[in-house]
C-alpha cells in the first residue's frame, strides 16, 4: 500500500509529543494522574474552557471505548440505559462494552445519512416512554449519548446542541458527548462551535487525543452544570482499569496538545486535507453519502473503480448500496455495484498523498 486513508490513528504521534516524552524521560513524578504534567494539562484546559480553577472536573484515560464505558457505567443506576443513535459508536463498534457493564444502549431514530441525533426524535422517544403507564417494565432512559464528530463525519452546530440540551433538561437527563474526534468537529467550518461553549451545552464530554496527534489518550471533562456526575469518579476510573500508574504519559501528551494551539492546529490540518479530497471528488462528479466538513469523507463509488485502487490506497468499505439507495443517488441499477467508502485524513496527511490518490483515480477511471 502506498498511502492509507483508513484512519486518523495510522501514524504514531506529533513530533512535539515525542519531544516532550524524550525531554522528561528521566524525571520522577507521582503516579495515577497526580503528577505535575497532568495538573498543568488540566490548568491549560481550564483556561481554554474559560472556567475557574476546579469548576469542571478533568480526568485522563487511555482509549475511547474505555472512556465511554467508564463514564456511562459511573452515572447510570442498575436499571437505566443510555440513549444513542443507531449508528452511535457505543451501539455499533464497542463489542457491547456498555451492555457488559449492565446497561442497555437504547437506540432511537436518527438520520441515516448524517448519523446525528435530533431534538425532535429525542423528544418524541421520551414523551412516548413516559406516556407508557408502566414504564418500569423497560430500561429507564438515564443519559443521552452522541459523538461529535459523528460516526459519519458530520458535526453538531451550537443551535442543534442547544435544542438537544433543552429536551435533555425537560426530562432531567445528562448529556454525554463522545469527543473521540472533537478536534475535527470544533475546527469544521462554518458554524464553528468553540470548546468553551460545551461547558453549558453538555454535562460530560471527552477530548480525543488518539485520533488527533497523541500516541494515545482521551481527556474526560465533567462540566458540573448539575447532576454531580463527577462524584467519586476516580474510584470508577480505577475500578474499571482506566487509571494509568504512568498517568504522566497522558498528562504530558495533553499538556503538549494544549500548548501553542497544537490540538486545534492538528485538527485544522486534517480538515484541510479532507477538503482537498472533497474538492477532488467534487471535480470528478463523485457523490457524497453525506456532506461533511471534518476529516472523514464518505463517497459513493463503483466497485470496479474501487478494485483498481485498493492495492495502493487504504480506505474502508462502509456499506453496499441497495436498489433503493442507488435510485436515491440517481445511479442506474446495472451490472455495476456501488458502495460507500470512507476516507480519513489526519494531522500527518500530506498534500502529495492526495495528489497521488487522484492521479491513480484518474488512471483507473480511463
Ligand atoms: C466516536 C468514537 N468513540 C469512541 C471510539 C473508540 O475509541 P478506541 O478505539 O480508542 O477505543 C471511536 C473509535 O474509532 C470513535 O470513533
Amino acid at each position: 500500500m502506498r498511502v492509507s486513508f483508513e484512519n486518523d490513528y495510522s501514524e504514531g504521534c506529533l513530533p512535539e509529543i515525542i519531544e516532550s516524552l524524550q525531554n522528561t524521560n528521566y524525571e520522577q513524578t507521582h503516579g495515577y494522574g497526580l503528577d505535575d504534567y497532568s495538573i498543568k494539562a488540566k490548568n491549560k484546559l481550564e483556561s481554554l474552557l474559560n472556567v475557574e480553577p476546579g469548576q469542571v472536573d478533568i480526568h485522563f484515560t487511555v482509549g475511547g471505548t474505555q472512556a465511554n464505558l467508564i463514564i456511562i457505567s459511573h452515572f447510570l443506576r442498575s436499571f437505566a440505559g443510555v440513549i444513542s443513535a443507531p449508528e452511535g459508536h457505543i451501539a455499533t463498534h464497542e463489542s457491547a462494552a456498555i451492555e457488559a457493564t449492565g446497561h442497555k444502549v437504547l437506540t432511537i431514530e436518527a438520520d441515516s445519512h448524517t448519523g446525528k441525533l435530533s431534538a425532535s426524535e429525542l423528544s418524541e422517544y421520551l414523551i412516548n416512554y413516559w406516556n407508557n403507564p408502566e414504564p418500569e417494565h423497560t430500561a429507564l432512559p438515564g443519559m443521552i449519548y452522541f459523538s461529535n464528530a459523528t460516526e459519519f463525519g458530520t458535526h453538531y452546530t451550537a443551535s442543534e446542541l442547544t435544542k438537544i440540551r433543552d429536551v435533555a433538561d425537560q426530562f432531567e437527563l445528562p448529556i454525554f458527548m463522545d469527543g473521540a474526534r472533537l478536534g475535527t468537529a470544533l475546527m469544521a467550518e462554518p458554524d464553528q462551535l468553540t470548546i468553551d461553549q460545551l461547558v453549558n451545552l453538555v454535562d460530560v464530554f471527552t477530548i480525543g487525543g488518539t485520533k488527533n496527534g497523541a500516541l494515545f489518550g482521551e481527556a474526560i471533562v465533567f462540566t458540573n452544570r448539575k447532576y454531580n456526575l463527577a462524584d467519586n469518579f476516580r474510584w470508577t476510573l480505577k475500578q474499571r482499569g482506566g487509571m494509568l500508574a504512568k498517568g504522566r504519559l497522558l498528562g504530558l501528551q495533553f499538556n503538549t496538545l494544549f500548548t501553542n494551539n497544537l490540538f486545534f492546529e492538528a485538527a485544522k490540518h486534517a480538515n484541510q486535507m479532507a477538503d482537498l479530497l472533497r474538492n477532488g471528488f467534487t471535480k470528478r462528479d463523485v457523490k457524497f453519502w453525506t456532506e461533511t466538513k471534518t476529516n472523514q469523507v464518505f463517497v459513493v463509488i463503483n466497485s470496479e473503480q474501487k478494485q483498481k485502487l485498493v492495492d495502493d490506497f487504504g480506505f474502508l468499505s462502509w456499506l453496499q448500496l441497495d436498489e433503493k439507495q442507488m435510485s436515491e443517488f440517481e445511479l442506474e441499477y446495472s451490472d455495476k455495484t456501488y458502495e460507500v467508502v470512507r476516507l480519513v485524513t489526519s494531522w500527518a496527511t500530506e498534500k502529495s498523498q492526495i495528489a497521488e490518490f487522484f492521479a491513480a483515480w484518474d488512471k483507473a477511471a480511463n
